[in-house]
């Protein structure tokens, strides 16, 4: 589907909502009893950030949380989960501006070749979008030049978002797996919803 089409796709979704939608949903300090979509034309936001993965040492910000039995015996270590929190900067240089960070789950979740199952928030901590989430869940076949991963949601300026996420290594130390990840992201998003 060309980037158009599936403008228009979400576009006809949306339109075919009828507002307002009433619901009771709590976020933070906010409740929200009535969301309406009073511009429903999607907008396409590029975004571009760089994960720093730091799996070992004192800086190490993503940790093993649980294997599975076979772990240990699996060529792709099957079912080893692991819970980060990377910083995504505005740069490869580990120390340019911080945007954000990736939080959440990656494991192994392929029993025959290298396939990690990726599922974590962006949490953007500057600029233009502080405080707002993208959603993002994907399987990663890590020794693939380009993998692709798919916004599935997000918050604040990214309520209702779909999209796509595109990522290559820049570096990777085949030792320790860590190292440095583009990130290419299109969100496509209604230009507001107010709650
Ligand atoms: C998982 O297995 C690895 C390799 O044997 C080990 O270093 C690690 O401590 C284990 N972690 C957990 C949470 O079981
Ligand atoms: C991001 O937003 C938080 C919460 O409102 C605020 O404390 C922080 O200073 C903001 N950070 C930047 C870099 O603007
Ligand atoms: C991101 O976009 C730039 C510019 O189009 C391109 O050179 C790069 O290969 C892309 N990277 C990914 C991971 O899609
Ligand atoms: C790292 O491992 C990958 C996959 O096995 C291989 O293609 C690549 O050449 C290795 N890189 C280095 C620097 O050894």
């Amino acid at each position: 589907m060309s980037k158009h089409t599936f403008a228009l796709v979400f576009l006809l979704t949306i339109s075919s909502i009828s507002h307002p939608i009433a619901q009771a949903l709590t976020h933070g300090a906010i409740s929200v009893d009535k969301l309406a979509i009073p511009n429903p034309t999607p907008e396409v936001t590029p975004l571009r950030f760089y994960m720093q993965v730091v799996d070992e040492g004192n800086k190490e910000t993503s940790y093993r949380i649980a294997n599975a039995s076979i772990t240990n015996q699996s060529p792709t270590g099957f079912g080893f989960l692991n819970m980060m929190d990377n910083l995504l900067t505005e740069s490869p240089d580990p120390n340019s501006n911080l945007i954000g960070r990736a939080q959440g789950m990656i494991g192994s979740a392929d029993l025959n070749m290298i396939g990690v199952y990726n599922n974590f928030n962006v949490y953007f901590t500057s600029g233009e979008y502080n405080g707002s989430t993208l959603n993002i869940v994907g399987r990663d076949p890590v020794f693939s030049a380009y993998r692709e991963m798919s916004v599935v949601g997000g918050t604040k300026s990214f309520r209702l978002a779909t999209g796509i996420v595109t990522l290559r290594d820049l570096s990777v130390d085949n030792a320790t797996m860590d190292g440095v990840i583009e990130f290419n992201v299109t969100v496509i998003h209604p230009t507001t919803v107010l709650l």
